[in-house]
């Protein structure tokens, strides 16, 4: 239905359902729902006049920000505008000749990988396997891969690989030569996960991105960053880049967001509260079927016979449809976690259908 390749186009799909974008609830984009921090709101609006002159171009306040948080020196990291910019950053200063991807995984991969005219093997995740990889993944690891891209938790099925495994494809790319490419967007929705900055250290060969626009809801904004421990490496990929590309805004808030506590606790709080409400609730209609994803989004299938995403658009709500993942098909969706208001709007919205379908057979 969309030409859109990702969540979060609300100007199309509103023009699609002929009504104003503002009224559209949107669970296509996983974003948190308590919106910016206020301390950043503050600061943004004290701060008006960084518009009037150049940001920092090695943006070092931003870079030592980063550093704090993560405990890594900051000759380690890269900040980018968004992360999606350092995925196509990365994999430009990186030029891998053949690179291994999962599907169904986020589509920009493919995308920076074409670019360079990298060569491209699948790694089908199955929903037979629950979609979680498994040591079949390390053995189809081979000599003649030089990059392997994942996503932890992963888009759009949340789930999070088993913590050995990961440690496992870690130590045999590390043997193969293999650049490990570790996209973390979305694990600071999950306070508990340990992730793989901690192993950086030991291994050059390993890249995290991270975004801060979903946790920190500034997607606009746009933040993002990549770090690694090869020092020579990450200075290089600096050197290239282009200045200026992190607004004086966007660099003002990757200063202050990781500081604030209560906002990160306050979205702990939400998720812990919300994501099993709507995974429950969802689960209880009858044509879906619900993966336990841990991120702040949920991965289904609908087994139902009814357009699912036309017909909430038509009750201003917004899905994303899976289609077009590599590896899915039509029925597959992913929703946001929202508010509870929210979330109970998509339910009933969903019941109506249901109902609907059911009478209809
Ligand atoms: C898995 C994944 N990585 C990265 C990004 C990009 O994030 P950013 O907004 O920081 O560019 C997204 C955005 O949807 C995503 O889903």
């Amino acid at each position: 239905m969309f030409t859109s390749n990702h969540g979060g186009n609300i100007r199309e799909a509103a023009a699609l359902a002929g009504v104003n974008p503002e009224t559209l609830i949107d669970f296509s984009a996983n974003i948190n729902p308590l919106g910016m921090p206020a301390t950043l709101k503050r600061a943004l609006r004290e701060n008006l006049e960084l518009a009037q002159r150049y940001p920092d171009p090695d943006y070092v306040a931003l870079h030592q920000a980063l550093a704090k948080h993560h405990q890594v020196p900051q000759r380690w990291l890269m900040a980018g505008n968004g992360e999606t910019e350092l995925i196509f950053q990365l994999l430009a200063h990186l030029a891998p000749r053949h690179a291994l991807l999962l599907t169904p995984g986020f589509a920009e991969y493919r995308r920076a990988l074409s670019r360079v005219g990298c060569r491209i093997s699948d790694y089908p995740l199955t929903e037979a396997d629950g979609w979680q990889p498994d040591d079949r993944l390390v053995a189809a690891l081979t000599a003649d891969l030089d990059c392997l891209i994942l996503c932890t938790p992963n888009n759009p099925t949340g789930l999070m690989p088993d913590r050995r495994l990961m440690q496992a494809i870690v130590s045999r790319c590390a043997e193969l030569g293999i650049t490990l490419v570790v996209d973390e967007a979305f694990i600071d929705f999950m306070p508990n996960a340990a992730g793989c900055t901690g192993w950086l250290a030991e291994n050059p060969h390993l890249w995290v991105l991270r975004s801060l626009t979903k946790f920190y809801a500034i997607p606009g904004l746009r933040l993002g960053y990549v770090i690694n421990s090869d020092e020579q490496r990450v200075a290089a990929l600096r050197a290239g880049r282009e200045p200026w590309t992190i607004n004086a805004f966007a660099a003002l808030a990757g200063e202050i967001v990781l500081n604030d506590e209560a906002y990160q606790q306050a979205t702990f709080q939400w998720l812990e509260t919300e994501r099993p409400f709507l995974l429950q609730a969802l689960n209880a209609l009858p044509e879906i079927t619900v993966w336990q994803g841990e991120a702040n989004y949920l991965f289904f299938r609908y087994d139902g016979d009814k357009d699912l995403q036309r017909g909430l658009l038509a009750q201003r709500i917004l899905i994303r449809s899976c289609a077009n993942y590599p590896g899915l098909d039509k029925r597959y969706f992913r929703v946001a976690v929202k508010s509870r208001a929210d979330n109970e709007a998509l339910i009933t919205a969903f019941t109506d259908i249901s109902r609907d379908t059911n009478r209809g057979a």
